[in-house]
């Protein structure tokens, strides 16, 4: 199976690996791809660079599904049978929105957004912003408007945070300290009668002042625990969303050896959680030059051409210099080549890895995201 094939056969494909691999890039080619060929797609994206934005036609708003007119793929020469929309994620706008839809009561969910725990824990805390993303992915996958959802991750440097993260998440609000807190904000009932102690693990805790904190985090807590059970068990349904039939991993990675090893990892994280993911795009791969047989048939070469176009350079000193950058070229490649062999071994044979090569400019309009998308099928005698 090569990557178009996968794209075919499911429903929701999320695009994972570490920072700046080119997940967001690989995200819209697939979106792009398969809009082309008939898909009604759903991309949902984060922070795409900005011209890549404007091709999807994101400029302006974000938390909203924008549709890409038709007339974009056609001023690109690229015919659509389908339709794309695209969505840049927000995390903040996609938790108010979570707590909006349990809270019990307009009163409760204005307290929670208002509250300032809240909003430090909607905003930074590790985590977050990956669990946010499976969490609006949960909430479009039964979207009937869309035939495939493309979802493209945080660009978090550890890319294992990612499935760690509704762990993480509930467990750093709903910890010990915070149940501490709130016991002793309840059995003291207020700083005055709270030991220094306490104070001072406060202080060192938090930018906020002690009392204050005090006051938030109780208030938070009581408030969670009341939305606690509809929050754990839907954490619970959105990864178990993850493990269905219809959801295609695809692991991006760079050549590079350090990714290579995060891409290595990765796969075996996700089929310890019993997923197994169903490509591998190795992105910005250096082409593997054909050397010149000799310097001699080199600069034979480089004079005919020289006096051909009436130039009086002289090939010779023309010919090193080009034979440095060549060597260099070549020793990329090759480390490239070396990165793949690497990654086919350590995965198995049962995982397609696709190469993709390096572009010479960034990949950010729709003509050049189509281009990118050709090389997710594999041409024959790849291994
Ligand atoms: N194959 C490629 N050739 C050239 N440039 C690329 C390629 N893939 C991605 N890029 C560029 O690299 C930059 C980072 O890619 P991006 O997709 O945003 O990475 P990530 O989402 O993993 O952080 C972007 O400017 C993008 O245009
Ligand atoms: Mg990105």
């Amino acid at each position: 199976m090569d990557l178009a094939t996968v794209l075919d056969s499911h429903r929701v494909v999320v695009c994972v690996g570490s920072g700046g691999v080119g997940k967001t890039t690989t995200s819209a080619a697939l979106a792009v791809r398969a809009a082309a060929q008939g898909r009604r797609v759903l991309c949902l994206t984060i922070d795409p660079a900005r011209r890549l934005a404007q091709s999807l036609g994101l400029s302006e708003l974000r938390g909203a599904e924008q549709a890409v007119p038709a007339a974009l793929f056609a001023a690109q020469g690229v015919p659509c049978k389908g339709t794309l929309s695209a969505m840049m994620l927000d995390m903040k706008h996609t938790f108010d929105e979570l707590v909006a839809r349990t809270a019990s009561s307009p009163q409760q969910r204005d307290r929670i957004l208002r509250n300032r725990i809240y909003q430090y824990v909607s905003t930074s805390l590790a985590g977050t912003q990956e669990y946010m993303a499976m969490e609006k992915l949960h909430a479009v996958r039964r979207d009937a408007r869309f035939d495939l959802i493309v979802l493209d991750t945080p660009p978090t440097t550890n890319a294992l945070d990612f499935l760690d993260a509704p762990q993480k998440l509930v467990g750093a609000i709903d910890s010990p300290v915070m149940r501490w807190f709130v016991e002793t904000l309840e059995s003291s009932r207020g700083l005055s009668l709270m030991g220094r102690g306490t104070a001072f693990v406060l202080k060192g805790l938090s930018r906020f002042t002690g009392v204050e904190f005090l006051e938030q985090v109780g208030q938070f807590v009581g408030e969670l625990n009341d939305l606690f059970g509809g929050f754990r068990e839907r954490a619970k349904a959105v990864y178990d969303d993850l493990k269905g039939k219809d959801v295609a991993f695809v692991i991006v990675t760079s050549p590079s050896p350090l990714t290579v090893a995060e891409a290595v990892y990765f796969t075996r994280k996700l089929r310890d959680y019993g997923i197994e993911p169903k490509a591998m795009v190795v992105n910005r791969v250096h082409p593997l030059l054909v050397p010149v047989a000799s310097a001699d048939e080199g600069i034979a070469h480089l004079e005919q051409l020289l006096r051909a176009r009436g130039d009086s350079a002289d090939a010779r000193s023309l010919w090193a210099k080009l034979d440095t950058a060549l060597h260099d070229d070549q020793a990329l490649g090759r480390r490239d080549q070396e990165g793949v062999r690497r990654l086919r071994r350590a995965v198995g044979a049962q995982l397609p890895v696709l190469e993709v090569p390096a572009f010479e400019r960034d990949v950010h309009d729709i003509g050049a995201l189509a281009q990118l998308s050709s090389h997710f099928v594999r041409s024959e005698g790849q291994a």
